[in-house]
């Protein structure tokens, strides 16, 4: 058995893999990440033995039942970035307006956009979880930053990166120098270095979509996904379903082995489901770097301006070949 043992922050403190602007900070702020991830991995294995399971009662800024857990999850993220030094503003899928976290003297680097937790509807079976996390910088300047500052495009982001709540806790980051994963030891209650420069395969043979919205679907969408039930594709056999309910968990496996996620614009709902800042920036990011592409069906995730804090966006990401092929099944529409 190889034996890992090279940490995140040793890691990332190594000169070549240092992040431009990033250093120091930079590695304090992945730490602060990588501390959510080992108290909502704690929350998750114990969820059903400490009463968190089930719906809080309310109703959060995407019109969602909120879960217990989405609370949890929300409130972790929150303390720990509150109490980071390196952190100025946060922004959240669970909260309608971003946190500023303002502090004497001189202003924190990074703002921070995520999804605490990602695949809500897995809290009370058991299933795969994740959260999602978007790195911008903000201009020190003498204003304190605002929603302005957290409407960058993607491709201004620093970094991206996610963690799965899986048999195993994964940390998963993009940083502009390749894609690494980290397995979370929990009993040394480090990340350690487990999947250095992940790159996805030009294609795959999976897919995964939530196929009983396939009757709202354009014309084209549809013929796409008849096409994928095809064995046409000289191997003989058609592509296989894989749809874990868990964007990360289902994108995280496509990482690895190729294929293609989708959810796709319907006619009722041309912006599509998913949230561009919280998590279709943050994974299109960590796709493209590992040498895969993420569209919205007619442009690229990463240039979309974004207008609102909670914008939607349709999403097809995964393997170069398979996005392609997609959008160009979707352009008949
Ligand atoms: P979230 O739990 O953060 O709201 O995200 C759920 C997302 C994504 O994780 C998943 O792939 C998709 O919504 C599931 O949507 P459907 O239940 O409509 O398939
Ligand atoms: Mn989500
Ligand atoms: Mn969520
Ligand atoms: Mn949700």
């Amino acid at each position: 058995m190889a034996l890992h043992s090279l940490t995140l922050e040793q890691y990332f403190n190594r000169s070549h893999t240092a992040v431009p602007g990033g250093g120091p900070p930079f590695t304090t702020l992945l730490s602060h990440v990588g501390l959510v991830g080992k108290l909502l991995s704690r929350d998750l294995r114990l969820a059903g033995l400490l009463d968190v399971l089930g719906t809080s009662g309310d109703t959060n800024v995407q019109d969602e039942a909120v879960k217990k857990l989405d609370q949890i999850a929300n409130e972790t993220c929150v303390q720990v970035f509150q109490r980071s030094d390196v952190v100025c503003a946060l922004a959240s899928e669970e909260m309608e307006k971003p946190v500023i976290v303002s502090k004497p003297g001189r202003q924190a680097p990074y703002m921070v956009l995520f999804d605490p937790l990602d695949g809500s509807s897995n809290t009370d079976v058991n299933m795969p979880l994740g959260s999602i996390f978007s790195i911008v910088t903000h201009q020190p300047d003498d204003r304190p930053p605002g929603d302005r500052d957290l409407l960058q495009k993607g491709t201004d982001q620093l970094a991206a990166g996610y963690l799965l709540f899986g048999p195993s806790t994964m940390f998963v980051v993009a940083t502009g120098k390749g894609v690494h994963g980290f397995t979370l030891d929990p009993g040394l209650g480090e990340y350690l270095l487990s999947h250095e420069n992940m790159t996805i395969p030009t294609r795959g043979r999976i897919y995964a979509a939530n196929e009983g919205n396939y009757q709202k679907w354009p014309e084209g969408t549809k013929r796409y996904f008849d096409h994928l039930k095809m064995d046409d594709k000289g191997t003989g056999r058609p592509y296989s379903g894989r749809y874990s309910g868990c964007l990360v968990a289902d994108v995280h496996r496509i990482l690895l082995n190729g294929g293609i996620y989708l959810y796709p614009a319907e006619a009722k709902k041309p912006e599509g489901k998913l949230r561009l800042l919280y998590e279709a920036n943050p994974l299109a990011l960590i796709v493209e770097q590992a040498g895969g592409l993420a569209s919205t069906g007619t442009k690229r995730i990463l240039d979309v301006q974004p207008e609102r804090l909670h914008q939607r966006v349709p999403l097809l990401i995964g393997s170069r070949d398979d996005v392609r092929e997609a959008e160009a099944f979707f352009a008949k529409s």
